[in-house]
């Protein structure tokens, strides 16, 4: 299967942080967080397959700083390097003052996700091509990281 270049499924996405979504002390629900990076990350695993995915697993997250209601979260999505069905999606999100044109890092995780046809079937993905050297740093981790995980997988 011919390769894809990792800026050809490079995805950003940005939502401004609502009331509905707060906790008591009026910053952003950790979940929302979690939902719109699964988000961005799908849209770049799609982007690169050009088919469904399905979220198979979600590494570890730290939330640095706290998002206020009325700030806009921005995250960007790329995939990081891709198996046989699986990818290794890695997403970073910043939260934008837009009254004061300031920018915080919140938070990164690492996704990985797994094509697969209507009835759940899981089909081979395309490799990633790295260019530049932080791609080529991220696609070797990515192989690291994978093989951690499968010895916590067998070890269940
Ligand atoms: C993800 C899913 C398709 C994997 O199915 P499976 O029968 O375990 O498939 P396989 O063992 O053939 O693995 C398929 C790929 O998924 C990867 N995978 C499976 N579970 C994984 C996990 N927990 N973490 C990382 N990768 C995982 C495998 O390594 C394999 O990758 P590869 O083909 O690139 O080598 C299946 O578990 C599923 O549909 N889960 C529910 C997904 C979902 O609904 N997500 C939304 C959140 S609820």
């Amino acid at each position: 299967m011919q390769g894809r270049f990792v800026r050809e499924s490079i995805s950003e996405y940005s939502e401004l942080a609502l009331p509905n979504d707060a906790n008591g002390l009026g910053n952003l629900l950790g979940g929302k967080i979690m939902h719109l990076v699964d988000l961005a990350g799908a849209i770049a695993a799609m982007k690169h397959c050009r088919n469904p995915v399905v979220t198979a697993s979600v590494d570890h997250m730290d939330f640095i700083h706290p998002v206020r209601i009325g700030q806009l979260v921005r995250l960007r999505a790329s995939v990081n390097r891709a198996f046989n069905t699986s990818m290794e999606v890695g997403v970073k999100v910043w939260v934008e003052d837009l009254i004061r044109g300031e920018e915080q890092h919140v938070s990164s995780a690492f996704l990985t996700f797994v094509a697969v046809t209507k009835d759940g079937r899981s089909v081979s993905v395309p490799p990633v091509i790295p260019e530049t050297d932080d791609e080529k740093r991220r696609y070797h981790r990515a192989g690291e990281r994978r093989a951690y995980r499968l010895s916590q997988r067998r070890r269940e």
